[in-house]
């Protein structure tokens, strides 16, 4: 019997790379979004639903999982995608902004993990998939607020990850480097305050800048297909990070904070 996985987030980049290549391998596939009026061609196969999801609303949730039970019979792979960044000077952040940035990318998460858990335990096991970033385990300027979110789903995922081991349910984290998705282009909100403007537009340049050259999603989809059906218990995967996290683990530290000064902000002090 073909396997099935849950994958919030599926309308663009990671999400819908995710859903495609579960699809190809033979999965069922829950391609879950806020926008399913709006899926493209490739959610008319037979073993694909697109039921609405937005972590936010935890109903949503419920009916989204009663959906997948209902069509595939069971939940084996659950993939928590969906996301985006608010960016800029923390002193220019509004509470509702950040309110809303770990609803989706904390709470929305947690939610989603605690309304499946039920169903994997029931099944004897599963595979729980938490995309974090490099920016989970790295900072950069300007990022305070995505940071501490995805700082937070690593804590959060690494202990899981203990608590969930003696049911048979493993829990990795994805940590991508940049890719080339919506995230840059429309899944960043700014945040802004007249102190920090120069700051604010030397790193969207750099963002922009750096948006051309980045890889597309298909390999970190890969990558998380291979989480899910590599059977070892192993916690995190890199794709297109690890050159980041080696830097990291190399440099003295004071070495890598001038790194990521001059690649960013152009200056070395
Ligand atoms: N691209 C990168 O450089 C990068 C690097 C590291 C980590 N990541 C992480 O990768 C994940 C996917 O991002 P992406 O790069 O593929 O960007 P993307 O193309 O913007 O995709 C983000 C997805 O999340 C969905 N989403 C946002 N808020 C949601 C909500 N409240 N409920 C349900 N879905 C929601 C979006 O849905 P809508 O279409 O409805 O907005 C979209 O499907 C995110 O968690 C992001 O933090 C991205």
């Amino acid at each position: 019997m073909s396997k099935t996985v849950l994958i919030t987030g599926a309308s663009s980049g990671i999400g819908e790379a995710t859903a495609k290549y579960f699809l190809e391998k033979g999965w069922n596939v829950a391609a879950t979004m806020r926008t399913p009026q709006k899926a493209g061609d490739w959610t008319k196969a037979k073993s694909i639903i697109c039921p609405y999801l937005d972590v936010t609303d935890p109903e949503t949730i419920n009916s989204a999982i009663r959906q997948t039970l209902e069509h595939f019979g069971q939940i084996d792979v659950l993939v928590n995608n969906a996301g985006y960044a608010l960016m800029g000077p923390l002193e220019g952040v509004t509470s509702e902004q950040l309110d809303h940035q770990f609803q989706t990318n904390v709470f929305g998460l947690i939610s989603t993990i605690q309304k499946v858990l039920p169903v994997l335990r029931n099944q004897g096991g599963g595979t729980i998939i938490n995309v974090a970033s490099i920016g989970g385990r790295l900072a950069f300027p300007l990022v305070s607020s995505y940071h501490a979110t995805k700082w937070a789903v690593e804590g959060l995922s690494e202990s899981l990850r203990y608590e969930l081991k003696p049911f048979g349910i493993r829990v990795k984290i994805i940590e991508p480097g940049g890719i080339k998705t919506n995230f840059i282009n429309r899944g960043i909100i700014w945040a802004n305050h007249p102190a920090y403007t120069r700051m604010v537009n030397q790193v969207r340049d750099f963002n922009q800048k750096l948006n051309d050259s980045l890889p597309e999603p298909e390999g970190v989809a890969k990558t998380i297909y291979r989480a899910a059906n590599d059977r070892s218990q192993r916690l995190r995967y890199s794709p297109y990070g690890e050159v980041f996290f080696l830097l990291h683990t190399i440099l003295p530290d004071n070495l890598w904070r001038s790194l990521v000064e001059t690649m960013m902000l152009g200056k070395t002090k």
